[in-house]
């Protein structure tokens, strides 16, 4: 039997084939239906309405922020989301691949999302696309390498195909994206901020046709990215901001109580407030949502201590100790071991009398007899060192106002050791705990400004100007740096020594020129 194929009549005065229904089928053996929806298919009923559809077939209730950036990822090509923590981004990502994946025709549709590092792709966002995908019950099955397969009827059947995936970005490269030739691609790009501008540019060359979407999404942690530029007016980019002050549990906004539970609180802010100070960068990028004012004289940059935290060094040297003592109220004991450049929190304590924070110290002394400990000998310190020391401890005294070995250059041993501390973060030598780890360490290294005396010589904030900027005292920061610091016989570790002799040889074409004009 041969088939006759008839354009499909839309006023219906052609004759029907014999013993066929009115569209044709039945009688040729070809489905006529799905023939005229491959030249013009019917476009899914939700394929411009993500809101409706993340409602109805995920149960999600996305609150106002989530719905206008799905909207505008239905809306435009480009969509830019610089919002503070915690907003439900990650979240709100996940559910536009979904909606993306399930209202575009198979094969013609692909989703890419990225992220700065293997965990954020498949821990965060991936999490929540697997959770959307079960619960909803959508097609084809997701996988734990963060990848989305639709198609074939048993797992690896030929026919699956590969709909979306994960990567972070030192995966891709130049031609990272080639192979994926989909009409219609989404790329999301999560914790925007810390992914490179190659990575953009590799978007570029990807979204190409009218239908493609890119969303990048993030908290605007560093002024000195990609991401900034591409939140700025003009960029050709939509962006949306969302400040904590935004949020359901500022704004009174009706939603489920969950969803109360799971967003920002009030009481989340006041403490950050209280711990990060208002003018710190990091309260102002994840509380506020929106870009720091990072300038030059800012010690150590966002870039910086982003780098050092997703580094993962061994941490198998003995190394040191770093330990500040509180003086009062707010401020904290804290004590770090630095090993090998892997440094980590390893107590802390608030408000406690000198003598349990002798006794505290003076355990970890014993449980580590090899591993000295540098102790702030200044003020309250002072009592603490001395007692250590007077049961034959392995303790150094330290004190940041002492003459630094190379007194030319820099004002006091403090800056010395926290010049030497940026010197061992730009050389990729430091890996900082994760902020899920220590979110306090980063706020305080990130808010600490330097400068030029009148002489020229590097100075750093002191504590008291820094209280003055209404910042908290910098103890982290402090016992972190002394945890690197040389002095009273701890000496300086190889790669640290090579790089004071490369510094001692280009001195005096400073780097820090571009300060010397100012002083603090
Ligand atoms: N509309 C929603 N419905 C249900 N759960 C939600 C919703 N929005 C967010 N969540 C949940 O709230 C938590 C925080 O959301 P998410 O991780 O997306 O926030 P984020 O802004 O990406 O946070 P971060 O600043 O850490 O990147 C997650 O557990 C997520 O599953
Ligand atoms: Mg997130």
């Amino acid at each position: 039997m041969t088939a006759t194929i008839t354009e499909p009549d839309l006023f219906g005065s052609s004759p029907e084939p014999a013993g066929a229904d009115w569209l044709g089928r039945g009688e040729v053996g070809i489905d006529l239906e799905a023939l005229a929806e491959q030249y013009d298919p019917t476009p899914h009923p939700y394929r411009d309405a993500p809101v409706d559809w993340v409602h109805e077939e995920l149960g999600a209730y996305m609150w106002s922020k989530q719905r206008a950036i799905l909207e505008s990822v239905q809306a435009n090509r480009y969509t830019a989301v610089k919002s503070c923590h915690d907003s439900g981004k990650s979240f709100t990502a996940a559910q536009a691949v979904c909606w993306w994946l399930a209202t575009r025709p198979l094969g013609e549709a692909f989703a890419v999302t990225t992220a700065p590092t293997w965990n954020q792709v498949h821990a965060i966002l991936w999490r929540e696309i697997r959770k959307a995908r079960s619960r909803a019950d959508l097609p084809g099955r997701t996988t734990l390498d963060a990848r989305w397969y639709m198609g074939g009827r048993v797992i690896g059947d030929e026919d699956e195909q590969l709909v979306a995936y994960g990567r972070k970005p030192s995966d891709y490269d130049q031609d990272g994206f080639q192979g994926i030739h989909a009409k219609y691609v989404l790329v999301v790009i999560d914790e925007a901020c810390g992914v490179p501008k190659l990575l953009y540019d590799a978007v570029d060359t990807l979204a190409t046709n009218e239908h493609a979407r890119v969303l990048a999404i993030g908290n605007p942690d560093d002024p000195g990215s990609h991401f900034e530029k591409v939140c700025r007016p003009g960029s050709g980019w939509n962006v949306i901001g969302v400040s904590a002050f935004d949020t359901p549990n500022f704004t009174g906004e009706d939603v489920p109580d969950e969803l109360h539970d799971l967003l920002l609180s009030p009481t989340w802010v006041d403490e950050r407030k209280r711990r990060w100070g208002e003018t710190s960068p990091t309260y102002v990028s994840k509380v506020l949502g929106e870009f720091p004012d990072v300038s030059d004289d800012t010690l150590l940059a966002p870039a910086l201590l982003r780098a050092a935290q997703e580094l993962d060094l061994p941490g198998n040297a003995l190394g040191q100790f770093g330990a500040d003592v509180a003086r009062m109220g707010t401020d904290e004991t804290m004590v770090y071991r630095n090993r090998g450049g892997h440094v980590r929190q390893v107590y802390r304590a608030a408000k406690q009398d000198t003598t349990v924070t002798t006794g505290a110290f003076a355990k970890l002394c014993r449980q580590h007899p090899k591993v000295p400990m540098q102790v702030d000998a200044v003020g309250v310190g002072a009592g603490v060192y001395d007692n250590l020391r007077a049961q034959g401890l392995n303790v150094v005294e330290y004190s940041g106002g002492r003459a630094a070995v190379d007194a030319k250059r820099f004002v006091n041993k403090r800056a010395e050791d926290y010049w030497n501390f940026r010197e061992a973060l730009e050389a990729g030598e430091v890996d900082l705990p994760p902020d899920s780890e220590d979110e306090d360490l980063v706020a305080q290294l990130g808010s600490i400004k330097w400068a030029l005396d009148s002489k020229g010589r590097i100075k750093i904030e002191s504590k008291d100007d820094m209280k003055k900027r209404g910042l908290p005292s910098p103890d982290r920061a402090d016992a972190v740096v002394m945890a690197f610091a040389r002095g009273g016989g701890i000496s300086l570790p190889t790669a640290a020594k090579d790089r004071a002799k490369r510094r001692g040889k280009r001195r005096r074409r400073s780097e820090t020129a571009d300060l010397m004009s100012k002083e603090m």
